[in-house]
């Protein structure tokens, strides 16, 4: 199985990259599953039910999310009956919403988990702990088993991909929006990426406008966020190939496209 994961889309640039390569990465790399974190893709707080939709249009088969998922009230209203979408499983018993969903493609089924990490970040139940028990829960029903660990440091996320190697097919970061330049092959055969990076504005600090983020930082005073709405657009990804009988990968690519690493068709 091939899978493409699009990192972090934040706002209406990160949509309408998602819009304008999504189907262009297909062409060229031809997953029979894409996944995207969504969770800052209205106006870089969160998703809206129109936006989920949108992205499943787009030729998304699962959304995930993080910290921001319920940043947008609207979240409330549909996650219930959002089967393609995933929100971090180590949320506390009762919270709406799944924490892991299944993708079938032709005769195989594809476990999708989200899973939050807790340095630097609300202290949500251990996400160690529960990712056992979603594996043993995904294993029951298929070998392939996908990760979004959602998480500030390097190296609690390191420490989510040695704790599940062999066991799942990969683990992906997201949340910190910057691309890592450390995709590789585990020992034991899970994929790794510390952090996919995001899809949205290239010429602002996260995603978001520069200027109020370079105030905060000169003067600690408070200061109100806004997504970068126009300008130049980068799209930040990976690409796993995974053997379908032993759930394993046998190999991870990331993607970056901006300007200054164009689209190459080839
Ligand atoms: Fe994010
Ligand atoms: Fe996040």
């Amino acid at each position: 199985m091939k899978l493409l994961f699009i990192g972090d889309v934040v706002g209406s640039l990160g949509r309408q990259a998602v819009c304008e390569y999504l189907p262009k990465l297909k062409k060229k790399y031809r997953p029979q599953v894409t996944i995207i974190n969504g969770e800052n893709a209205a106006s870089g707080r969160g998703i809206t039910e129109k936006i989920y939709k949108k992205f499943l249009q787009d030729g998304a088969d699962v959304v995930t999310l993080g910290n921001h998922a319920w940043d947008n009230r609207d979240i409330f209203q549909f996650i219930d009956e959002a089967k393609r979408l995933v929100r971090p499983a180590n949320f506390p018993d009762g919270v709406p919403g799944e924490g892991m969903v299944f993708v079938k493609v032709n005769q195989l089924e594809l476990a999708v988990i989200n899973l939050q990490a807790r340095s630097f970040m609300v202290d949500l139940d251990d996400p160690f702990k529960k990712v056992d028990q979603l594996i043993a829960q995904a294993k029951k029903r298929t070998p392939l088993i996908f990760i979004d660990f959602h998480g500030e440091t390097t190296s609690e996320k390191q420490a989510m991909g040695w704790y599940v190697d062999g066991r799942v097919s990969a683990v992906v970061g997201t949340h910190t929006h910057v691309q890592t330049n450390d995709a590789r092959i585990l020992p034991k055969g899970t994929a790794y990426l510390t952090d996919v990076g995001m899809t949205g504005p290239y010429d602002g600090i996260l995603g978001m406008k520069k200027e109020a983020i370079i105030e905060k930082f000169l003067t600690s005073l408070p200061q109100r966020f806004e997504v970068v709405e126009k300008g130049r657009q980068l799209l930040s990804a990976c690409v796993i190939d995974i053997d379908d009988k032993t759930g394993l990968a046998t190999s991870i690519q990331p993607i970056q496209i901006s300007e200054d690493r164009p689209f190459n068709a080839d």
